[in-house]
């Protein structure tokens, strides 16, 4: 008999998959559907910083004429959003029985840290940060840019009980160092990597516009080098691949590089629940296969430290394989 729990962040999850956040995981029909096919765990769409503050600030536009009125609006505003997603919150944890996640998308230490504690008062078990934001300064350094997003997860692991996940971005100068401080400043687990909204450009219109909102599988290769590599750099903290992962063979791929759980969205919109039961049942097929009886029996089993050969997760360059051609 094969076991697919894991242990992410000190909560028990029945699999290593997780419904991502995004607009599915408002939806209590979807939740209770993602339940019932056996996902380990949802984060909750995320609660936006600037959705806090731009509700205010376009309220506060409106009320020039009564200057008087735009703190108490900005005040009320703020309070709205968070009720909202406080309310939305308690919901979801009354309906489901499995491990919830809220979620903030955030890009300062702002206000909105006070109401991480508010969150966390609704009974989810955890919190993800997804932490980012586009650098335009160019007299700013990166090392200046990694020191406020610490500075804002120390902040929110010291108030908090539950732990805390940080989803990042690909893009890090030094991604395994900076995994070690995400660490060292108190996240339990980190997600690799978000995915944003990314602009295109419509050439025959001659304007920017949406490029594709959703994923393929083929993008979870750029996490697989990174999960291989910072499990084995990085003990001590629990990974979570975000990104590509549509069926159980880029599943099973992250949870041997290292991964504690694999996160999914794209193919949840695509396919509904059912991504979630194939996903499952592919790792109990592997898993027997393989004689495994439990993921920790194979979890990190080809990352960086395991393998015989680690430059096969170093090399960045064409010029050995394809240099003749
Ligand atoms: C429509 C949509 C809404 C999303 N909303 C959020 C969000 O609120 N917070 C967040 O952290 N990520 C959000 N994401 C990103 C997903 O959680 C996920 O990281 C990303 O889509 C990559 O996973 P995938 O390849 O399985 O789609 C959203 C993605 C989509 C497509």
């Amino acid at each position: 008999m094969t076991n697919i729990s894991v242990n992410y962040m000190g909560l028990t999850l029945s699999s290593p998959v997780i419904a991502a956040s995004s607009g599915l995981t408002t939806q209590l029909d979807k939740i209770e559907s993602f339940e019932k096919a056996g996902v380990g765990a949802i984060v909750v769409k995320s609660l936006f910083e600037e959705q806090i503050v731009d509700e205010a600030d376009f309220l506060n536009s409106r009320s020039n004429d009564y200057p008087e009125s735009a703190d108490y609006l900005h005040h009320y505003m703020r309070q709205y959003s968070i009720e909202k997603y406080l309310n939305l919150l308690r919901e979801i944890k009354e309906k489901v029985s499995i491990p919830v996640i809220a979620s903030i998308n955030c890009y300062s230490k702002g206000e909105w840290v006070s109401y991480a504690r508010e969150i966390e008062k609704t009974g989810v078990n955890a919190i993800e940060l997804n932490i980012y934001s586009l650098p335009l300064n160019i007299h700013k350094s990166s090392s200046d840019v990694e020191k406020e997003y610490l500075d804002v997860i120390g902040t929110v692991t010291k108030m908090l009980k539950i732990p805390v996940a940080v989803k990042i971005a690909g893009y890090v100068t030094n991604l395994p160092g900076f995994v070690n401080n995400l660490k060292a400043y108190g996240a339990k687990g980190v997600v690799m990597f978000n995915r944003f909204y990314t602009p295109d450009i419509d050439i025959a219109k001659l304007k920017i516009v949406a490029a594709e909102a959703f994923s393929t599988e083929t993008e979870s290769l750029r996490e697989l080098r990174w999960m291989g590599i910072v499990s084995a750099l990085v003990p001590g903290i629990d990974l979570s691949s975000s990104t590509g992962i549509h069926t159980g063979e880029t599943a099973i791929k992250q949870l041997l590089a290292g991964a504690t759980t694999v996160q999914m969205c794209t193919a949840l919109y695509k396919r509904g629940a059912e991504a979630i039961s194939d996903v499952n049942q592919d790792i109990h097929i592997f898993m027997e296969k393989h004689g495994f009886k439990n993921i920790k029996d194979f979890k990190g089993m080809l990352n960086y430290s395991n393998i015989a050969d680690p430059r096969k997760f170093e090399r960045v360059q064409f010029m050995k394989n394809f240099g003749g051609k």
